[in-house]
């Protein structure tokens, strides 16, 4: 089989040899796009492949298209809403993801976001800590967990929100408090963490109104997507609370403006950095690997996203 890395991103040169020794060792083929500046390569790149290995690389219906062979897609990460999934169906094409395996990247940024906006900026001036401040974690999946336990390792009084979580357990294995909405999350917490993903349910749902009810000082820290962010409503909330905080891993669409209004109060990272370690980089790129060697093996669908 013909399996391509595909990201455009750069890829740790580590995790690049791990994948080609898992799948030469399976007796398939490995090819690399990497670092692709221009759609047309990729299309290109995929005509004969059997397989796929990408990270947030837009996989649309025009991709599957000019990829007559293709039978499985590994986003190697956490997040698919880069996939064209209904697409990838109609085709009988196995969509994965890897859970779990770039987790602490993204977790101990967010972390690390946190202090710098409470340090304001690393700047001369009196910051405050973050020890024995409430924590809010929304959605409490892979990288919530870890935000949460790291959280109150530091002294911090975590709270989490999941609607997606039944299990009380969950929450009280981490010593952390489940509060049973979004809205009480955001009023209880000094600093919000937010992991959910971006879907038709989620998108434009964080703006003015969780925002405007955090307490003084509040701080959203936003390493999921951008696409769940209500820019205008992040906007307004600045402009009518002076203290509160964003800082993020994507920036926003209004960013030149909120940087240009806000100063120091906000805070993005040029480019989507969450999972940019190479521990990151190798520990899902193995598991990709290693998921679609197994697929063509026994056809094994474990971590199938769209079933
Ligand atoms: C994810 O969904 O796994 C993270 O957002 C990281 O994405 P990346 O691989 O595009 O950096």
């Amino acid at each position: 089989m013909k399996i391509l890395i595909a990201t455009e991103k750069p890829f740790a040169a580590e995790a690049v040899h791990g994948i080609a020794k898992i799948v030469k060792d399976a007796g398939h083929d490995m090819y690399l796009l990497e670092k692709y500046t221009d759609k047309a390569q990729l299309l290109k790149a995929v005509a004969d492949m059997d397989a796929l290995i990408i990270r947030s690389d837009k996989v649309t219906a025009e991709i599957i298209d000019a990829a007559p062979q293709l039978k499985i897609v590994v986003r190697a990460g956490a997040g698919y809403d880069n996939v064209d999934l209904a697409a990838a169906s109609a085709r009988g094409i196995v969509v994965m993801n890897t859970p779990g395996q770039n987790s602490n990247a993204v977790a101990e940024l967010a972390i690390g976001m946190m202090i710098y906006m409470a340090r304001n900026g690393f700047t001369p001036g009196t910051g405050s800590e973050i020890h024995g401040k409430t924590l809010g974690i929304h959605a409490y999946g892979n990288v919530g967990r870890l935000v949460g336990r790291y959280g109150k390792a530091l002294g911090m009084e975590v709270y989490a929100y999941d609607p997606f979580i039944t299990d009380s357990a969950v929450f009280e294995a981490d010593g952390v408090t489940q509060v049973s909405s979004a809205e009480e999350l955001y009023a209880k917490s000094r600093y919000v963490s937010l992991h959910i993903p971006a879907t038709e349910q989620t998108k434009g749902s964080i703006g003015f109104d969780l925002l405007t009810s955090m307490p003084e000082g509040g701080t959203l820290v936003n390493t999921a997507r951008k696409e769940v962010i209500d820019e205008a409503g992040l906007a307004r909330a600045l402009e009518e609370r002076p203290d509160l905080r964003y800082a993020t891993d994507i920036a926003a669409g209004n960013q030149p403006e909120l940087n240009e209004k806000f100063g120091k109060r906000v805070f993005a990272t040029a480019k989507k950095m969450g999972a940019e370690t190479g521990e990151a980089n190798i520990n899902a790129g193995l598991a990709a690997a290693n998921q679609i060697v197994e697929f063509f093996a026994t056809g094994c669908t474990r971590f199938q996203v769209n079933k």
